[in-house]
């Protein structure tokens, strides 16, 4: 019974935030208020169980707003709305020289889902023939958007790619990214935050953290969003585990379905050379042995850091670790995050001091954080694990609703749903989880 609300639910939300007019969906009303990259690639593997029409809509709309040069942005502008700070105007797509000319968008991008994404959609689609149409339109692009990751953003060539900003991890205020604000001394800029007028601004960053939000970006437009100068500048330079784990998870997606379609043996031989190295030189930098989880490098500074949070557990998704080190993986989950007090899977390392149970991307759970770690359990077997974890996940939704983030804190269960509401990769990533 609550299965089939669930699914009418989830469904209700997904049409209530789809723009008809221009064919996507926006995460959240009010605080959310364009395209997001990730979340719509997300959104999109919601659509295929029961609009098929509509998640190629997601994806294509989303394609419109790439780059000559291959780069998909975190933000496509298809609409105006003055509910969000800092919005296209103060982006500026137009000073770089290959961005769209009829489309604003912004200079940053997020983890590069559409991959696997596109993967999943032919996995769930009942006619494959069309699907494969419209893969066959769509797959050259994110190529091409792979191809410049690893053309201008692994400056040594080792397989893995830079983020430069952390709205580019997904995982916003995440206090991984602390050490690096400490040591930047951004300008006091004036403007006015719209995100603090639609939630609490105790679960929200600091005024501080905003400046260095937009320092990075400030450097970034001084030079036209050029990546060179970028590398060379930027304070913020970080490989980001979730992040190239999802690009990786995406080379292989690629893989598969350049083989269904035929030929394009030239391309599968570029994405497979891409996937080796990358895989190498992720064990040889991201794993910590100590704390027995992947983390992040710093590449600016040359150094881990090394803290665990629920990105650690992604490369379980992509099928980068080896029997051995999945086992440790997995002792880490269960140990620190999914111990009798905790429902799973908080973003930040619940036995740290860092952790802020409410706070954004310091603690709270995310609905896709959780689908992501559960198909990675799935993949190594771990299917007690997988299974635990899918039904805390949809325990949240069925007491709570789509919230944007929980928290993870069992005795916290009556009052846990945070943020937005009626948010849409909640939905999407739920109605996967019960269609499965
Ligand atoms: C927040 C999240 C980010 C998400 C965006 C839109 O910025 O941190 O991951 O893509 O909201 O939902």
């Amino acid at each position: 019974m609550y299965k089939t609300n669930l699914i009418e639910g989830a469904k209700k939300v997904l049409n209530s935030n789809f723009n008809e007019e221009k064919g996507f969906t926006i995460p959240c009303e009010g605080l959310y208020p364009f395209q997001w990259h990730w979340d719509s690639g997300f959104i999109a593997i919601g659509y295929a169980h029961y609009d098929i029409e509509k998640a190629k809509r997601e994806v294509e709309s989303l394609l419109s707003g790439q780059w000559e040069n291959g780069f998909i942005p975190h933000i496509v502008f298809h609409n105006e709305s003055d509910t969000y700070f800092p919005g296209p105007d103060y982006h500026r797509s137009d000073l770089h020289p290959s961005s769209p000319k009829t489309i604003k968008t912004t200079g940053i991008t997020q983890p590069p889902v559409l991959g696997f994404v596109l993967k999943e959609i032919y996995d769930i689609a009942r006619d494959k023939q069309d699907v494969l149409e419209f893969i066959r339109r769509n797959i050259d692009k994110i190529f091409k958007n792979h191809e410049h990751f690893y053309k201008y953003r692994d400056p040594h060539d080792e397989g893995l790619v830079y983020i430069y900003h952390n709205w580019e991890s997904g995982t916003d205020n995440s206090p991984i990214w602390d050490e690096i604000w400490k040591i930047m001394d951004p300008p006091k800029y004036k403007y006015e935050r719209k995100d603090t007028t639609h939630v609490d601004a105790s679960q929200r960053p600091t005024n501080r953290e905003y400046d260095c939000y937009l320092h990075l970006l400030e450097i970034a437009k001084a030079h036209n969003y050029d990546d060179a100068k970028i590398a060379e500048l930027s304070p913020f330079l970080v490989q980001d585990p979730l992040f190239n784990a999802i690009l990786i998870k995406s080379n292989e997606a690629l893989i598969e379905l350049y083989h269904i379609l035929g030929g394009n043996e030239d391309k599968v031989e570029v994405l497979k050379s891409w996937q080796n190295k990358a895989k190498d030189s992720f064990e040889a930098k991201l794993f910590n042995e100590e704390l027995g989880s992947y983390v992040y490098y710093d590449l600016r500074n040359q150094k881990q850091i090394a803290f665990t949070t629920s990105s650690s557990f992604t490369p379980l998704f992509a099928g980068i670790p080896n029997t051995g080190r999945a086992n440790k993986l997995a002792h880490r989950l269960l140990k620190n995050f999914g111990s009798e007090d905790l429902f799973f899977c908080a973003s930040f390392d619940p036995k740290s001091e860092q952790f802020k149970p409410k706070k954004y991307w310091r603690g709270p759970v995310w609905i896709n954080l959780n689908w992501l770690i559960y198909k990675g359990l799935k993949r190594y077997k771990y299917y007690e694990l997988a299974e635990r974890l899918k039904q805390e996940t949809i325990k949240y939704i069925e007491k709570h609703g789509f919230y944007e983030y929980f928290d993870a804190r069992k005795d916290q269960f009556e009052n846990a749903a945070y943020g937005g509401k009626n948010f849409s990769w909640s939905a999407a990533l739920t109605l996967d989880l019960l269609n499965e």
